[in-house]
């Protein structure tokens, strides 16, 4: 049975951290300037990320991604012993994933260097994938219906908290130089366009035979048959993939065989009212 924690009205999954942790994470945790960022929201393509991210960190070589879990490439920060872990490491350079909020976040990343790629995916379908993720595994409690997930969802009471906050929160940083917004659906839309420019943003350039070789080894089809990215790895009491399996379909826009048209209409219209001063145009507007 999962339990939640509370940490600053945030509800967290007790089995990943503990308000300790979260709070040395805010207030003590020491950011470097060549440090690297993942950072989503729960089911916006986390996974997804860290393999393009590991990948490009070894310009273009697979051993890595094939050889070691991906919670161990990128580490989530806010899971057990990880921040005092990466705090020893002095020699390499770090690579972390999160799923904090800003305003959550370590307080010495802001006025530092370090890099953030914040990737954001069309909240439908990230509650979508959420409902599958919450029954596999033990970090969410099960949800009774999708109706009931629909609900918390709008009023932001899951781990994490507010999607809409979250985004918002994060989106503060857009024009900073330290900053790469990137979308689940561009990453759909142009892999490989995708690929090169986060490449870029972490200063690195490569020829288009390397450029293939990452763009292959990150596809849906090659990550759900690699045990180190796929989450086999990981015991069956954490996650049961015989319920839902992680890399489960890897689509946009299966929210439409999800969601009644009433939902939907509701839902258009608590993001409508919760972003709509957003200066931006997200790629699901419309959709
Ligand atoms: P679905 O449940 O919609 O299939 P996260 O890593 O943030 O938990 O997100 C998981 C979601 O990203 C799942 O979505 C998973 O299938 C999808 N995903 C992971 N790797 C992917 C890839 N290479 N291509 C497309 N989708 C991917």
């Amino acid at each position: 049975m999962s339990e939640y924690i509370k940490y600053k009205g945030t509800l967290f999954p007790q089995l990943s951290t503990t308000l300790k942790d979260l709070n040395f994470l805010e207030n003590e945790f020491l950011i470097r300037d060549d440090d690297i960022f993942n950072i989503t929201y729960p089911k916006s393509g986390t996974t997804w990320v860290t393999e393009i991210l590991s990948i490009i960190h070894t310009n273009g070589d697979p051993t890595w991604c094939n050889t070691v879990p991906n919670w161990d490439r990128i580490p989530w920060l806010e899971s057990p012993d990880v921040a005092e872990k990466l705090q020893e490491n002095q020699s390499q350079q770090r690579l972390i994933t999160s799923h904090l909020a800003k305003h959550l976040f370590c307080k010495s990343f802001f006025g530092s260097k370090a890099k953030v790629i914040y990737t954001a995916r069309n909240p439908k379908d990230v509650l979508v994938s959420l409902y599958y993720f919450a029954k596999m595994s033990v970090f969410y409690e099960d949800p009774e219906s999708f109706d009931a997930l629909f609900k918390q969802f709008i009023t932001g009471k899951l781990p994490y908290g507010s999607w809409f906050d979250h985004v918002r929160g994060w989106m503060e940083m857009t024009g900073k130089d330290n900053f790469f917004f990137n979308t689940y659906e561009d990453l759909q839309r142009d892999l490989r366009g995708s690929v090169i420019r986060i490449s870029k943003f972490l200063g690195k350039s490569f020829d288009d035979a390397v450029i293939d070789s990452i763009v292959e080894n990150v596809t849906f089809n090659t990550m759900k048959k690699n045990n180190m990215a796929n989450f086999t790895m990981l015991s069956s009491t954490y996650m049961d993939q015989e319920k839902s399996p992680f890399l489960r379909k890897g689509v946009t826009g299966d929210w439409k065989n999800h969601f009644t048209v009433a939902q939907s209409e509701y839902f258009d219209q608590v993001y409508k009212e919760k972003m709509q001063d957003l200066c931006v145009k997200f790629p699901w507007d419309n959709n």
